[in-house]
């Protein structure tokens, strides 16, 4: 065959391929509002940056008349590709293939870009529209699953993981986002579910629709398996941008300075907080004061709303942010703002983020329901992260530090590099109404006038317990500060850390209370 022959016999296979899995299963996934896995590619990367490996594979299955299939691209297309310049790999599950389902060829294609992700340290970038194990091939989509779940975690700290939920990601297949780092949903578009429908109604004899069971709503703001929440696919793509500005592109290296831009909040820093103690505000109010552009990029704002998390960047650099929100529960720690908050913490010190916590909250959240969820567990997982994180760690206290949260929010006996408290500080082993009550009780009890007895107490225990200096005499407190005097303060302590060592003993790895 002539060179000019085999090029066009190289364009026509090309062609007939690349037609994904022909124009009716194309034309049923725009009808159910999704993009096609190319278009996908196409509008998340940057312009003609995607470069694709593994057209040509194909699936060796046999049984049910598959070598009958052809199965274009095995229903995956993986390749590199760059975001705002910088590398990364991607795989796009294609529906249109066999309900994207994962066949054993089909997952060697994304453990190979995996493994280039991993070698290369480049961030990798999952899009997931299947319908789960290719029922057909039995085992080896088993053994595909097991592979890749094995390479997410030893990923896992390694590189970025990024799991974008376009569609179905039934059965075992949900396990490989829930190993990533970032899970992303879009709005009627994601369905996330261990066991389906159908599956429910046959055993359980129960009828629940796909969204009610694993849609978006449901994973960002019932179960907290996703951390990002899009309207629309391309909502969705501008967000994943946007985190990827803030990330670094592996763990051994920083991520990007940008150009330093002071906070445009318009409400002074000193007027967020409420003059009566137990009044809400929103502490994101008080980060876009601090915080360059305020701008803060929160993760999974739905979830757990009563800790907020997220990345900012301070004088150019990112910072991870851990703050209670006084709107929500008054901050308290629970069993999932508890586990939100650790595993963010683990993310910033894997990736040598400088981690800022604000610290409000009346301590962790009391009650039978708490307990019996595992508040023991579960709370005991946001002082290991703390206590085991290396990463400059600066805590600014602003109001309530009471008891175990006190200590728990990344408090000087866990090990931050700084705290600093504003003078509304109140730091105690527990509320002033409730101390008074508990050590004075048979006084006021016994007094002729109990209710005016007890506002004195309450008082008394106040001024002496419910301000920052006692903290301060000890040396809790590196610094009692003016709220206006926050942003300079952080900045020089994170120049001042920048290069922060510090060593632990020598272990295989800690046991966390998973
Ligand atoms: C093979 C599959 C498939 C699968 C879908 N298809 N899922 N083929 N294996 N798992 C095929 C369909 O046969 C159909 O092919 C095409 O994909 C489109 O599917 P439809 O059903 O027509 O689409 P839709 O109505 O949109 O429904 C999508 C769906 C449904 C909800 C995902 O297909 C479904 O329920 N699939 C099974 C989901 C599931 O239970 N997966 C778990 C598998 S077990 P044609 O040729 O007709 O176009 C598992 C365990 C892994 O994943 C364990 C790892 C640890």
């Amino acid at each position: 065959m002539s060179l000019k022959n085999k090029i066009l016999e190289f364009f026509n296979k090309k062609a007939k391929v690349t037609t994904l899995g022909g124009q009716k299963a194309i034309d049923k996934q725009y009808a159910m509002g999704k993009m096609t896995a190319r278009d996908r590619i196409k509008e998340l990367l940057d312009p003609d940056s995607f470069h694709e490996y593994d057209l040509f594979v194909v699936h060796h299955s046999k049984d049910f008349d598959m070598e009958k299939k052809e199965l274009h691209a095995d229903g995956v297309i993986t390749g590199t590709g760059t975001i705002a310049g910088k590398p990364v790999c991607i795989f796009a599950q294609d529906f249109t293939v066999a309900g994207g389902s994962l066949g054993l060829m089909h997952a060697r294609k994304i453990t190979k870009v995996m493994d280039h992700a991993i070698k290369f340290g480049i961030p990798l970038i999952g899009i997931n529209d299947s319908g789960g194990a290719r029922i057909q091939e039995g085992v080896n989509s088993l053994a595909g699953y097991g592979e890749i779940f094995y390479r997410n975690t030893i990923a896992s700290g390694v590189i970025p993981q990024i799991s974008v939920i376009l569609g179905p990601c039934a059965g075992g297949a949900v396990y490989s986002p829930a190993l990533t780092d970032f899970v992303f949903v879009v709005d009627k578009i994601s369905k996330m579910f261990i066991t389906g429908p159908e599956v429910i109604k046959t055993v359980l004899g129960e009828e629940i629709s796909m969204e009610d069971l694993g849609g978006a709503r449901v994973q960002t703001e019932i179960t907290g398996n996703a951390h990002f929440f899009a309207h629309t696919e391309l909502e969705c793509f501008d967000q994943i941008r946007n985190l990827m500005s803030y990330i670094p592109s592996n763990n051994n290296v920083k991520a990007d300075h940008t150009a330093v831009k002071q906070p445009k909040s318009v409400v002074a820093i000193d007027k967020i907080i409420p003059a009566e103690p137990s009044k809400p505000y929103d502490m994101r109010h008080i980060i876009k004061a601090i915080f360059d552009d305020s701008n803060f990029f929160e993760i999974q704002e739905n979830w757990a709303a009563n800790i907020v998390i997220g990345f900012a960047r301070l004088n150019g650099e990112t910072v991870g942010i851990v703050g209670n929100q006084p709107l929500v529960l008054a901050g308290v720690l629970d069993v999932d703002s508890s586990d939100k908050a650790a595993r963010f913490i683990r993310y910033c010190d894997a990736y040598s983020i400088p981690l800022v916590t604000l610290v409000d909250l009346p301590g962790y959240l009391p009650g039978i329901d708490q307990e019996h969820a595992g508040v023991i567990r579960h709370g005991a997982k946001i002082l290991y992260s703390y206590s085991e994180a290396t990463v400059p760690k600066v805590t600014v206290i602003l109001r309530k530090a009471y008891g175990g949260g006190y200590i728990a929010m990344c408090s000087r006996h866990l090990g931050a590099d700084f705290v600093f408290a504003w003078p509304t500080a109140e730091i105690a082993v527990m509320g002033p109404e409730g101390a008074a009550n508990i050590i004075f009780r048979s006084e006021i009890a016994n007094s002729p006038n109990p209710e005016l007895t007890r506002k004195l107490k309450v008082q008394e225990y106040s001024e002496k317990f419910a301000n920052p200096y006692v903290a301060a005499a000890n040396g809790h407190i590196d610094a009692v500060i003016n709220p206006g005097e926050t942003r300079d303060y952080l900045i020089h302590v994170l120049k001042n850390s920048q290069n922060k060592t510090e060593l632990r003993p020598t272990k295989k790895h800690g046991i966390p209370p998973f």
